[in-house]
């Protein structure tokens, strides 16, 4: 005979069996303590994670010689008989293959009939979002008149799928994915009762792997078990899951954070070309970068299935968390289950992943270059207001206006070598050019120079004359004033025109 495949050799044979459902489990042991058993229930959740075992166990609850009772026998015929399959009064249908009208038409024939043994008839029938409409509207009239002792149970893992006449007709229950450390601790329990020895890390990668399903679960053990001769190791599980290796995904998230696209497209055709299951590869990228979301949240949290993955220890595991922002790591995941999800549409994987990549490495490459902008900008005004500070502190001078020496140096040449203005000369050598801005001259005189001063102020206006008749242009004389609303250096307006910001004037 076959060997009996572990999940099938585990079902749970009590209420107390099934893990990581208890609020499903204490409410119907609880309404079957207090008689409110509903005609009919909606199971719902992921695959594998009990549904049809506690529609069973509901069964034998109702049925068992001592019922209904919270705690069936599992000795008694009528359990047994369940347990076995062979119970009349239990009837599974598998709502994938008998979709249609004319099953459901039996159905409600034989609904009429009383139970055959037991007290109760059970209906469970699973995937029931795959029936048609027509074969839903069937079975809604018997839900609308719901024969005595005639339970339903309907399981889906797509209950958004199954019409609201039927939903509101049911009492619904939802089955939650287990979590990973319920599902190690099973693990644990039935690998010791099947006497193989098997690593924690092992362990802890075929529970991290199952996703919630306990019957992934026992299936991967079981073929792990089966794989290995002695003890069942780490790298023994993750040659058989043909996980990606931890290297090829290490390489993944190298890629990624020096925004490498050539090197991310070479190792896609790599794993493609030494046979790696690529949907896998990308559905272990996104534990990864699930992992890394969870650990740049919270560097104590538990053990992560990326970490495994990468086979890296917290501390390695942050640092490549500190390459990505959260937002990148989100963006990460969505990009790859779009490409899973087409992958598996069109079976052209390798394309839909050079794509995602693609994706990914523009967008880091983009993130980048703005936070590169970014830094320049906030360094940028860090010095400029360093600098207007400096000014106003009158630690720094401000450079004179270009243009103004030169013209200062000739106009001077000029006074000086006419003998009518060489007296305006000997005031003006002294002054410092400041700024010329279209007539406005401005010159400062050092306070040591107040005599020289107060000759230039004296004769401004035939020295306005002179300068006009030597530069062939009207020019202005400011004396000690700064210059007009623009003050200061062209370098500083166009310093504030890129970056924004008030200058501060030197007093
Ligand atoms: N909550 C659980 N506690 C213990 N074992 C479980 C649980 N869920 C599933 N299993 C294991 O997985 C096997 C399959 O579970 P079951 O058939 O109840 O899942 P299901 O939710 O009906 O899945 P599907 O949606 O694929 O029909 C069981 O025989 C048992 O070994
Ligand atoms: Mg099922
Ligand atoms: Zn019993």
């Amino acid at each position: 005979m076959a060997r009996l495949s572990l999940y099938r050799k585990w079902r749970p044979q009590g209420f107390e069996s099934v893990v990581g459902q208890d609020h499903v489990i204490k409410t119907l042991q609880n309404a079957i303590e207090t008689n409110r058993i509903a005609h009919a229930y909606l199971f719902a959740g992921p695959r594998g994670t009990g549904k049809t075992s506690t529609a069973r166990l509901l069964a034998k609850a109702l049925n068992c010689e001592k019922g209904p009772t919270s705690t069936p026998c599992d000795q008694c015929e009528s359990c047994v008989a369940i347990r076995e399959g062979r119970s009349l009064d239990v009837f599974e249908i598998d709502g994938a293959s008998n979709r249609g009208i004319d099953e459901i038409r039996q159905l409600r024939e034989t609904v009429r009939f009383r139970a055959a043994q037991g007290k109760y008839k059970i209906y469970i029938i699973d995937e029931i979002h795959m029936l048609t409409i027509e074969a839903f509207n069937a079975l809604l009239k018997t839900l609308e008149e719901p024969p005595e002792n005639v339970v339903f149970v309907f399981a889906t893992t797509e209950p958004q799928k199954v019409p609201a006449t039927i939903l509101s007709r049911c009492q619904r229950f939802t089955f939650h994915r287990i979590s990973t450390d319920i599902i190690a601790e099973k693990l644990v329990e039935i690998s010791r009762e099947e006497g193989v020895e098997v690593d924690d890390t092992a362990l802890r990668i075929v529970a991290e792997t199952a996703q919630g399903g306990m019957r992934d679960a026992l299936s991967l053990l079981d073929q792990a078990m089966a794989f290995s001769s002695g003890t069942v190791t780490a790298e023994l599980v993750q040659e058989m899951l043909g996980l990606t290796d931890a290297q090829a995904l290490t390489a993944f998230f190298e890629a990624l954070a020096k925004g490498d696209l050539q090197g991310g497209l070479e190792l896609v055709r790599h794993a493609s070309s030494s046979g790696k299951d690529l949907i896998h590869f990308m559905e272990s990228a996104m534990q990864v970068a699930r992992s890394l979301l969870v650990v740049s949240a919270d560097r104590s949290a538990p053990l992560q299935s990326g970490e495994i993955l990468l086979g890296k220890d917290r501390k390695s595991f942050v640092k490549v968390a500190e390459a990505f922002d959260n937002a990148y790591l989100v963006g990460i995941i969505e990009t790859l289950a779009e490409a899973v999800q087409k992958s598996k549409q069109t079976a052209d994987t390798e394309l839909f992943f050079d794509l995602a990549l693609v994706k990914l490495i523009e967008e880091k490459n983009k993130s980048d270059e703005l936070n590169n902008l970014r830094t320049l900008v906030v360094e940028q005004k860090k010095k400029l207001s360093a600098l207007e500070k400096q000014i106003g502190e009158g630690k720094i001078q401000v450079a004179q206006n270009y243009d103004v020496v030169p013209y200062w140096n000739s106009t001077l040449e000029k006074l000086k070598s006419k003998k009518d203005t060489l007296e305006f000369y000997a005031f003006l050598v002294v002054a410092e050019p400041v700024a010329l801005e279209g007539p406005d001259l401005y010159i400062n005189f050092p306070e040591a120079y107040e005599f020289h001063r107060a000759n230039v102020e004296k004769n401004r206006d035939l020295i306005e004359k002179k300068l006009s008749e030597l530069s062939g242009f009207t020019v202005k004389l400011h004396i000690d004033k700064a210059p007009g609303e623009q003050t200061g250096p062209n370098l500083l307006a166009k310093t504030q025109d890129v970056f924004g910001g008030t200058i501060v004037k030197p007093e």
